[in-house]
């Protein structure tokens, strides 16, 4: 099986901004990462531009064996929202929205019937712990909960990969706790998880430790071994 991600010299430019400059970084399925670095140092444009959010300005990307340079907007599209979840910092649940709705709309293009989208929206925010919030718009719920609510809408189609961004970067110390158990619960079920941390304990307790540097991975504490390749002899 391909990696579920493998960055190869990417670099991504704003205007005269260097945000990425030649990072490589191969994740294989079934992974649990963290990547930690100084404020500015490219690790939110690292997570895009696996998430296939973003392209990169030079360098290969590939997800699941697929070089994304070849591939329309259109396919692109199609293949994030097969293979990728995605969790933030600040949640982005829409405001007045209850639970189950917000989780449900996470299928919105799936071509799936709404009664269908809800009852798999209850089923993974029962999986999440919030089976009594079903109905709890974002105001009535905490942080920890309002980022268990995304963390169901962004599993909620089984993505191979879960990217989150800081997500516990809102919360408590112990709600932050609560969101860390679920995505460890989620890679022990098979989800790739990568997460970007600024907390040290966090990234400790991870088996992967990734750090980037001025838009370079300066440490990685587990790159899995590069692949076997046939010599040729000439
Ligand atoms: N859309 C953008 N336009 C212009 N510059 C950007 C854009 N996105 C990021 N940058 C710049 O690229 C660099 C890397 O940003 P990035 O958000 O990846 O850092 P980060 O490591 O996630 O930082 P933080 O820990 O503060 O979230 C920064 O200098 C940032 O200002
Ligand atoms: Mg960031």
């Amino acid at each position: 099986m391909p990696p579920v991600v493998e960055l190869t010299a990417v670099s991504r430019t704003y205007g005269e901004v260097t945000a990425l400059a030649g990072a490589d970084l191969t994740v294989q399925r079934g992974e649990l990462l963290a990547i930690v670095g100084p404020s500015g140092s490219g690790k939110s444009t690292l997570l895009n531009i696996m998430g296939t959010l973003g392209r990169p300005t030079s360098g290969t990307v590939r997800i699941d064996g697929h070089d994304i340079g070849e591939l329309s907007d259109r396919e692109l599209s199609a293949l994030r929202a097969g293979t990728i979840g995605f969790v933030f910092q600040a949640f982005h649940l829409a405001p007045g929205v209850p639970a189950v709705d917000s989780v449900a709309d996470g299928l919105l293009y799936s071509g799936r019937p709404l009664r269908e989208r809800r009852s798999l929206a209850e089923a993974a925010l029962h999986r999440v712990g919030l089976g009594h919030r079903l109905h709890n718009e974002p105001h009535q719920l905490s942080g920890g909960e309002k980022q268990r609510v995304a963390i169901a809408r962004a599993v909620l189609g089984d993505p191979p990969l879960l990217l989150a961004d800081e997500p516990t970067g809102a919360l408590d110390s112990r709600s932050g706790a609560v969101v860390m158990e679920l995505l460890h619960e989620l890679h022990a079920a098979g989800t790739t998880v990568v997460v970007i941390t600024h907390d040290r304990d966090i990234a400790a307790s991870l088996p992967r430790e990734v750090r980037i540097k001025d838009g370079r991975v300066e440490h990685d504490s587990g790159a899995p071994a590069a692949p076997v390749r046939d010599e040729v002899v000439v």
